[in-house]
């Protein structure tokens, strides 16, 4: 499985901790996780709209299966993420929403901020959220609406 992660200067060393706990998993099918490394990967500070939309693009296309977004709060690059059609990212601070984000939203993405998230709970939620299933059923319908 291919994940797109992008950051901007809030967010990159959130990124990077999380992209490195990734390179030691394995997916469902036992095999490593490819990571495709967007940036940014320096504290300069960049504009986090070209960040997450270069994931969200790369989820979008089929490049990536998945996408990880950060920067200071997450809330930037989350809403930058969700301006791309078929993308749904969610914005998570706990193990239970980055549950919820697949159990419900099916969220193809998560987001999140790296002012406001220790490396610990960050990689929680990636595995929580990697391990989840979409529950489907009620959700199927509300998740198509979104790209309606
Ligand atoms: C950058 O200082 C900061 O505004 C950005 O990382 C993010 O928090 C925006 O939502």
């Amino acid at each position: 499985m291919i994940i797109a992660m992008a950051a901007d200067h809030g967010g990159f060393e959130l990124k990077n901790n999380v992209k490195e706990y990734l390179g030691t998993l394995k997916d469902k099918d036992g095999k490593g996780y490819k990571i495709v490394d967007l940036g940014t990967n320096a504290p300069e500070s960049v504009d986090y709209p070209i960040y997450g939309k270069a994931c969200a693009q790369a989820v979008a296309d089929g490049k990536a299966q998945l996408g990880l977004v950060f920067c200071g709060s997450g809330i930037g690059i989350s809403i930058a993420a969700n301006r791309i059609k078929g993308v749904r990212c969610a914005l998570v601070n706990s193990v239970e929403l980055a549950k919820l984000a697949k159990k419900h939203n099916n969220a193809n993405m998560l987001a999140m901020g790296g002012r406001f998230t220790s490396p610990d709970l960050a990689r929680e939620m990636v595995d929580a959220w990697l391990n989840e299933e979409y529950e489907g059923g009620r959700h199927d319908r509300r998740v198509a609406l979104l790209d309606e």
